[in-house]
């Protein structure tokens, strides 16, 4: 929960207000274990990721704690979806796109001649800043992935399931049978995150997900990330700061070099980087100076 206090004050007899202080709280469990004492999902190593000779994103080295939800902020154009892109392989189908560096997920190297990038796409979904669902129905859109990979028979307890843990079963569930692009963006955007829970993925990537939302909708889905980090590991790119300050664990910063690259500035536990950051750049930006 993070809470912009705002202060008033009287300078030459005019009033004026602005933002003093961000007061971050989090859940005990955050606060009270170490780093270094939870599961990785992710581990970076020095990767860069470049279209064609273009270097997007360099030299980036950062973990991905599991059950946690980490946030990637920074002004646009610094290679924040180009690297959430990057651990899900989603990137390979750019041509010319390729990665340097390691990811290991689990610790296995995502980038291995032997890896299946279909199946990492399984493991490790992506939730898009517009919403897509299918030209298909809600039940449909839900049992599409299952069906692809190969579950015969009766998807009901699955769909129903999927529609619950993405906090939406209850708006839809005497119209299952309607268009999926029938619903408001805020659901839309919940069925898609259904979708992707319905192939029982390990991972889910964001990509500002609410960012096509009005602010009730986009509330929503933050509530439902904190839920969501429960069972999954949830990485989101976002440009709205208080919104990385609301929901995350952990947030990276990133910025951009003089050669247009993205690379990474500072990245910690969500207070920290919002209440004292180390880095001059991370405090301009987090505190509205800049970006
Ligand atoms: N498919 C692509 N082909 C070529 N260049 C791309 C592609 N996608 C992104 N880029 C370039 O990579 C850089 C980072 O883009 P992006 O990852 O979208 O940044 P952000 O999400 O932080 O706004 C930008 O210079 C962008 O123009
Ligand atoms: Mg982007």
């Amino acid at each position: 929960m993070l809470e912009v206090e705002r202060e008033q004050r009287s300078v030459d007899g005019q009033s004026q207000s602005r933002d003093v202080a961000i007061r971050v709280t989090h859940d005990a469990q955050v606060q009270t274990e170490a780093p270094a004492e939870r599961e990785l999902v992710f581990e970076l190593d020095t990767v860069s990721c470049y279209y064609g000779s273009f270097r997007a994103v360099k030299d980036v080295s950062l973990d991905i704690q599991r059950n946690a939800i980490t946030a990637i902020i920074g002004p646009s154009g610094t290679g924040k979806s180009t690297l959430l892109r990057s651990f899900n392989r989603m990137n390979d189908l750019v041509p010319g796109a390729h990665v340097t560096g390691q990811i290991r997920y689990h610790g296995l190297d995502l980038y291995a001649p032997k890896v299946d990038p279909v199946e990492v796409r399984r493991r490790i979904g992506m939730v898009f800043q517009k919403p897509n669902p299918f030209p298909k129905s809600i039940y449909d859109n839900v049992a599409f992935g299952p069906r692809v990979g190969g579950v015969k028979g009766n998807t009901d307890d699955l769909v129903e399931q999927s529609l619950r843990r993405a906090a939406l079963w209850d708006e839809v569930k005497d119209k299952l049978r309607t268009s999926g692009l029938a619903l408001s963006g805020g659901q839309q955007q919940r069925l898609c995150i259904a979708r992707a829970i319905a192939v029982s993925p390990d991972v889910i990537l964001m990509d500002e997900p609410c960012s096509a939302l009005d602010p009730v909708a986009t509330l929503r889905i933050e509530e439902l990330m904190i839920e969501l980090k429960q069972n999954y590991t949830i990485v989101i790119v976002t440009h709205n700061m208080q919104q990385a300050a609301r929901v995350s664990d952990e947030t990276v910063f990133l910025t951009m070099d003089e050669d247009r690259a993205g690379y990474l500035v500072e990245r910690g536990l969500t207070p920290q980087i919002f209440t004292n950051p180390q880095n001059r750049l991370t405090e301009d930006y987090v505190s509205g100076r800049f970006g």
